[in-house]
């Protein structure tokens, strides 16, 4: 991609994410989805990582996902819609690997996220955020695999940089890089976010411009 078409994507994000976004459903059940209507992203991650953190980063609305510093907040799949026309969902997810949750809860959103993540058709990209001081860990890897089998699309965002000091950052995503390097279906690129500061931010709704471009959306 050229210079010019990426400050071009970047304004287009910029436009489409200073919209009006919205709650539009949860869903506690594979059964309860919303119908299929334009593209949709999910983003996927451990408990706590900063997933609904991140969508309201991305959206400039601080309360429109519920964020928590205990883990587990999310318990449904959330879905929000762009402004008309924009054609664009996002996904907040359940956290995976969140070992203090009853054992009974934990395989029933594990078995929601696959069955959601392997089977929905206006899925176009699974956007899995990794705590950037933390690096992959066991059950990331397990989802990574389940990807690749499945030839899902998925994306690694860092999260929380600003938790990190500025001169690892290359070195953090280099290991992850090296680790991707291992997946198949994995994007190659990694995305450096932090929803405190906003950084990457412009960079990810770009990503998600051009997805809806390559949809011909
Ligand atoms: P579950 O819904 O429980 O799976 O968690 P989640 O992945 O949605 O995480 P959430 O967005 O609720 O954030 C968890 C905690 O991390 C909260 O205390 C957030 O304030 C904090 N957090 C999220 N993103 C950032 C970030 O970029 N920087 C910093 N410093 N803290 C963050
Ligand atoms: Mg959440």
């Amino acid at each position: 991609m050229n210079a010019t078409s990426d400050a071009e994507l970047i304004e287009t994000g910029r436009k489409v994410f200073a919209g009006d976004w919205k709650f539009i459903w949860a869903a506690g059940s594979i059964e309860t989805l919303p119908p299929m209507d334009g593209m949709e992203v999910a983003f996927a991650g451990r408990s706590n990582v900063g997933k609904s953190s991140l969508i309201n980063a991305l959206t400039n609305r601080n309360g429109l996902a519920r964020t928590s510093h205990t883990p587990g907040r999310t318990q449904e799949l959330i879905f929000f819609e762009g402004p008309p026309n924009a054609g664009l969902r996002l996904v907040d997810m359940p956290g995976y690997g969140y070992a203090a949750a009853p054992k009974a809860k934990v395989a029933a959103w594990t078995a929601l996220i696959h069955k959601f993540l392997l089977g929905r058709a206006s899925l176009a990209r699974v956007y899995v955020l990794i705590d950037s001081r933390h690096g992959f860990k066991d059950v990331d890897i397990e989802i990574l695999k389940t990807f690749d089998r499945s030839a899902v699309s998925y994306q690694i965002v860092l999260t929380k940089i600003d938790q990190i000091k500025a001169a690892e950052l290359p070195e953090r995503i280099a290991a992850i890089q090296a680790t991707l390097a291992k997946h198949p279906a994995a994007f190659p690129d990694v995305l450096a976010t932090s929803s405190e500061t906003g950084a990457g931010m412009p960079e990810l709704r770009a990503a998600m411009m051009k997805l809806l471009r390559e949809r011909g959306a």
